[in-house]
């Protein structure tokens, strides 16, 4: 008998931004599959399978093949899954694997991007909202940029590389932005400043940034 994945959103880190429904599905579930850092804001938890990055794509095969055994699995994912979240990568292992994605149930988590426009008082349906997590293209942004709208972006890399890109392809060196550093953390960090002193800055990669738009 086939089991059932749910693919968790845990909010942007604290305890605070869980849902009531995440807490449920990890509770029902045999085995909850995630980050160390994920799995221990969960108290009622049964089995567990933690991984670190380099070993993200074999737990999620191995929560996915103990879902084909049978047994309800919750894979955790950072803020909401299907914003630059496991999601995608889940469904296409489960396809591969033959596990039927009616038996996959996503639980959406308050995204970083949320608490990042929460935070800046940002009204984010008319902002350019942009990832390039997991991407070296970031051409992208310079197609929005210039087009009088504000961008919140998670970054692909390290912030002052990314501000260095802007100011490198012509973005004025005043243009204002806030770094948002790990949100909801008892060490959360919001810098306001313009691109040139945020290149110069040193940031986690735990960040958002949020670029104003140009006059
Ligand atoms: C793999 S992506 C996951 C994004 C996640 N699915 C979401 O909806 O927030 C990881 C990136 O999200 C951003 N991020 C996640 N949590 C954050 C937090 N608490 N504060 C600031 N940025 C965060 C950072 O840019 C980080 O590099």
């Amino acid at each position: 008998m086939s089991g059932k994945i749910y693919i968790v959103g845990i909010g942007p880190g604290s305890k605070e931004y869980l849902t009531l429904k995440a807490i449920e599905c990890v509770k029902n579930s045999d085995y909850t599959v995630g980050s160390t850092r994920a799995i221990e804001l969960f108290s009622d938890v049964k089995n567990t399978i933690a991984f670190n990055v380099k070993e993200l794509l074999d737990k999620l095969e191995e929560g996915v093949d103990l879902a084909i055994n049978g047994n309800t699995v919750s894979i955790l994912s950072t803020g909401d899954p299907g914003f630059s979240g496991v999601l995608n990568t889940v469904l296409r292992i489960s396809k591969e694997k033959g596990f039927s994605h009616e038996n996959i149930e996503v639980i959406p988590g308050i995204s970083s991007l949320q608490l990042a426009a929460a935070r800046n008082h940002i009204q984010w349906d008319s902002a350019n909202v942009m990832t390039f997590h997991g991407r070296e293209n970031i051409e992208d942004i310079l197609d929005v940029i210039n087009n009088g709208k504000l961008t919140i972006a998670l970054p692909s890399r390290k912030v002052k590389d990314m501000a260095q890109f802007l100011l490198d392809n012509g973005v004025s060196e005043d243009r204002p932005v806030t770094v948002c550093e790990r949100l909801s953390y008892d060490d959360e960090k919001i810098v306001s400043s313009t691109l040139k002193d945020i290149a110069k800055s040193e940031f986690t990669y735990m960040c958002i940034m949020v670029i104003e738009s140009e006059n």
